[in-house]
């Protein structure tokens, strides 16, 4: 197929329409609501409605913008490639080749001769109605010829006018995914990212809307550019009234440099709709991760991590009675965390030396792993295969695979480097540690860590910049480490939620939310997460009473009813627990057991409550027959009594029974009293009225949290 034509494509209430036509590069006629059947003369008419007059004072053509914009085409804003062969061919002008549609996915290839460059984009519209996009540049020029230097590539999709507000994440270690907003003016919002791996303060979802949007109101699209190294995202609006949102990776000088026949791709760029606000952007995102066939969908194990318990204190008397303690309560999986290894007494040395400290460990870990597995949970151990400490016998053997640029040290992080896994005898040694690792002790489980930005990360002998070698390697080493171990999962964290995207998230099974788990952080920071990962996804930890990285002290109920709505598991010193509270945690497993078919599979929704202090997250069951909701306050409120509460997502058109689930924080005093509903023990009302005037909200204190079930009736 070649040769103008129109397409459209259509899923789960979005569409996408490109103009194919002419020789230029794909348009986006529109994208977001679903316009129903289109024929080709319709998409024409639309075009054609909304071409613009030539303004005065600019060039004297439409100009289009295509996914990969050209100036060649006369647009001025952020080109989609840049790159030049030996000084020249810095601006290209591809011709469209060829054209071939498979279902809701079309391949363009086109061609600038006189570049010789080959450019070949592939665009697609999932079930779950995303917009994925992703460039392959090929060098056709003849062998003798000077290479391409390729600076980037961009990928667009438009977004209409009336998207004038913008969001986007930034964040820090412990305090990932915090929110911004502002207004969508005429310029450029670039977010650029050199951390050589995703961030703490990475974009996550770059999203424009309609002014005021919000979870389950206003029009939203949202991209995410899925990739686990340097990488940029825009959002851009121009002079001549054209909105944007883009994304790519960022490469450094002279990181591809194209031979002849050599090929870059480009990540895959992905695009959300909501035409109801946020929660219907990142429903797409989390349908999407759920049809993959590898998703992880046996029940999500409650877990241990021991890392809060016992930092680098390795005693196998103290491990074994925190796993009897574990398995008393319900727990099903038991991850010893960092510490284990040669030299590792603390974060100064043994990065890289991975094999089992004989001086803790003279018997290996054995007696642990049978131990645990004896008590019929699963064992899982940590790692940080990109990493090495100067002060290991790795380092002191092979200086040369530490990324470095010339024969200086990039200054150190957690006094660390970064291993060169674009080595191949760097790789060759982590594969093999890794590999005999997962086999000595059959493991299943992995929390694969990345603890620092990579800086001046160079490749030697050469000096070329090496960040996205070392991305590909990791996930080369990813899959083949997968593909040996099939049962194997791994949870991705980098400082946290350092590494969370949905590159990594295609050869990982959760990732490791954030390093702060005091409760009122995790309430933002996994509200903000679960704009791109569903709850499974989560890593979502109980832990002591008097938070680690924040000295905040909140019930257990605040914290398990804030970790429930995840992955969810515990790191704590359960020896330190009370019987009291050891049978709470008893109860909430118990409560996380049977809600996490829901929790796992429903829908997920956020209430705009418009009280600032009262957070309404819940999961609806696909068929809407159950619901589970939190009422969580995160601060005092202004007003008291508070109000009414919406319980988003029902079905309007059935009766549910909404009641106070346990466990819970208890309803403050003689509120509780005076609250009917609550104290008759539920109330049935139709989901019209539940997800409109809702229920009365109970009075709580401030760092509580109630659950709610909903059953139709
Ligand atoms: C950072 C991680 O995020 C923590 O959970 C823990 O695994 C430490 N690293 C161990 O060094």
């Amino acid at each position: 197929m070649r040769d103008g034509t129109f397409l459209h494509f259509r899923s789960a209430g979005a569409s996408l329409a490109l103009d194919c036509t002419g020789s230029g590069l794909p348009r986006v006629v529109h994208w977001g609501e679903d316009l129903g059947e289109l024929s080709p003369a319709t998409l024409a008419a639309v075009v054609r409605a909304g071409r613009p007059q030539i303004a005065t004072n600019n060039v004297d053509v439409v100009v289009p913008l295509a996914v990969l914009p050209e100036h060649s085409a006369g647009w001025q804003g952020t080109p989609g490639l840049t790159g030049h062969r030996a000084g020249a061919d810095f601006s290209t002008a591809f011709a469209v080749t060829s054209i071939e549609q498979h279902g809701q996915a079309v391949e363009v290839t086109a061609e600038d001769v006189g570049a010789g460059l080959e450019l070949r984009l592939e665009i697609e519209l999932t079930d779950a109605g995303l917009v994925r996009q992703r460039a392959t540049v090929t060098n056709q020029a003849e062998a003798d010829a000077a290479p391409f230097a390729l600076s980037g590539v961009l990928l667009t999709l438009p977004v209409p006018e009336r998207a004038t507000e913008l969001l986007d994440m930034t964040g820090r270690h412990l305090r990932e995914r915090s929110p911004q907003r502002h207004v969508f003016t005429i310029g450029t919002h670039l977010r650029e990212n050199r951390r050589g791996r995703t961030g703490t303060d990475a974009v996550t979802v770059h999203v424009a809307g309609e002014p005021g949007f919000g979870f389950r109101s206003g029009e939203v699209w949202g991209l995410h550019v899925a990739w686990s190294g340097n990488h940029r995202s825009l959002a851009e609006r121009t002079i001549n009234g054209v909105g944007l949102l883009g994304g790519g990776e960022l490469l450094l000088a002279g990181e591809v440099v194209l031979g002849a026949g050599e090929s870059y791709v480009s990540p895959w760029v992905y695009g959300s709709y909501g035409r109801t606000g946020l929660d219907e952007l990142a429903g797409r995102f989390h349908g999407h991760l759920r049809a993959r066939p590898g998703h992880p969908r046996s029940p999500r194990p409650v877990t241990l991590n021991v890392w809060e318990a016992v930092y680098f204190d390795h005693d196998l008397g103290k491990l074994t009675r925190l796993a009897d303690l574990a398995a008393g309560i319900g727990t099903e999986r038991f991850v010893l965390d960092d510490g284990w290894f040669r030299g590792r007494r603390d974060d100064h040395a043994g990065l890289g030396d991975w094999y089992v400290d004989e001086t803790v460990w003279p018997d290996g870990l054995n007696p642990l792993v049978d131990h645990v597995r004896g008590l019929g949970m699963e064992f899982g151990l940590w790692v940080e295969p990109e990493m090495v400490n100067p002060n290991s016998d790795l380092a002191r053997e092979h200086p040369e695979w530490i990324l470095a640029t010339g024969d200086r040290m990039p200054p150190e992080s957690r006094h660390q480097q970064v291993l060169d896994l674009g080595h191949p005898e760097a790789y060759a040694y982590i594969l093999e540690r890794l590999d005999a690792i997962v086999s000595e002790y059959a493991l299943t489980y992995l929390k694969w860590d990345h603890n620092r930005d990579l800086v001046e990360a160079g490749h030697s002998p050469t000096g070329r910049a090496g960040v996205r070698a070392q991305t590909l390697a990791v996930y080369r080493l990813l899959d083949e480490l997968r593909s040996r171990h099939p049962r194997l999962e791994i949870e991705s964290c980098s400082s946290g939620g350092g590494r969370i995207d949905l590159e990594i998230l295609e050869r990982t099974d959760r990732v490791w939310t954030s390093d702060c788990i005091d409760a009122l952080e995790r309430q933002q920071i996994q509200r903000w997460t679960g704009l791109l990962l569903p709850p499974e996804l989560l890593g979502c930890h109980v832990g002591a009473h008097a938070a680690h990285t924040t000295g905040r002290v909140h019930t257990l109920g605040f914290r398990a009813g804030t970790a429930l709505f995840g992955h969810f598991g515990m790191e704590w010193d359960l020896t330190q627990a009370t019987e009291e509270d050891l049978a709470a945690l008893t109860g909430w497993i118990e409560r996380y057991k049977d809600l996490r078919p829901l929790l796992h599979g429903g829908t997920v929704v956020t209430g705009d409550h418009p009280d600032p202090a009262l957070w309404v997250r819940g999961v609806v069951a696909p068929d809407r027959s159950r619901a589970v909701y939190t009422l969580a306050q995160v601060a005092t409120s202004v007003q008291s009594p508070p109000g009414r509460v919406a319980l988003p997502g029902l079905d309007p058109a059935a009766e549910y029974r909404v009641s106070p689930l346990a466990p819970g924080d208890e309803v403050r005093g003689p509120a509780s009293d005076r609250l009917a509903w609550w104290t008759d023990g539920g109330v049935t009302l139709p989901g019209r009225v539940l997800g409109s005037i809702g229920v009365r909200a109970p009075s709580q204190h401030p760092e509580r949290l109630v659950l709610l079930s909903v059953e139709r009736v």
